[in-house]
């Protein structure tokens, strides 16, 4: 059983992710409980503020301190936490790697920052991993703590269908994954490989290997160059 809680600046954005398809059934299964807090439950005053103006000027808020403070305590007294991720653009790029290791803990805490973030001194004090989803910006966490939750979620065991399914993805052993047909074998003219149709699975299986290298030597050659697998 894994589970994940959700420090959320606007939980609203998080309301539909995790109650469709895969992510609902690991829950419906046990296997997964993704609680979105709402950051606000904890601000300050009677309009319950949780940003204020940086330091030094410029543009921008920053998440306060206090507030965070308080809202990581009360939801570590419920039970302590694996890893207390903090998505940010600044962060270590997410990978398959990090979803694996991740997918093997018992409770996480993910903080989504908001504005210009969070006040640095929640970074140094309780935060133990942050997490980058990509080289760009995005309004807030919010969406980057879904994709982080999507990837570990499918990764928990008995949560796909098809156990041996999560095994042969893309980035899975540092290569792509192989192409795939379906029915009709012939589409508009375009035929299936001859070999997919022969019924040999040794033959499959080494072509699915040799389509995999290649298209990782022509699409990814860095993975392969990737010594920290
Ligand atoms: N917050 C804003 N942009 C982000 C990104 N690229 N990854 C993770 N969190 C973010």
């Amino acid at each position: 059983m894994l589970e994940i809680d959700i420090l959320a600046v606007v939980p609203g954005l998080l309301e539909g992710p995790f109650s469709h398809s895969m992510l609902q059934r690991a829950t419906e299964k046990g296997l997964l409980r993704v609680r979105v807090i709402d950051l606000r439950n904890y601000g300050k005053g009677s309009y319950h503020q949780i940003d204020d103006y940086a330091f030094g000027g410029g543009a921008g808020m920053v998440l306060m301190p206090q507030v965070l403070a308080d809202a990581i305590r009360d939801l570590q007294a419920q039970g302590a936490y694996d890893e207390i991720i903090y998505l940010t653009p600044d962060g270590q790029t997410f990978n398959q790697k990090t979803a694996n290791r991740l997918s093997l803990k018992s409770r996480l805490l993910l903080i989504c920052g908001h504005y210009k973030g969070i006040d640095e001194r929640i970074r140094q004090k309780f935060v133990t991993l942050e997490i980058s989803i990509g080289d760009y910006v995005l309004s807030g966490g919010e969406l980057a703590a879904a994709v982080v939750v999507d990837a570990i979620g499918r990764l928990i065991p008995g949560v796909l269908n098809d156990e041996t399914s999560a095994l042969t993805d893309s980035f899975q052993d540092q290569l792509l994954a192989p192409p795939v047909y379906t029915r009709p074998a012939d589409f508009e003219g375009m035929t299936v490989p001859d070999i997919l149709l022969s019924g040999h699975e040794a033959r499959i299986e080494e072509w699915r290997y040799e389509q995999s290298l290649a298209r990782t030597k022509s699409r990814r050659p860095d993975l392969l160059q990737d010594e920290d697998v």
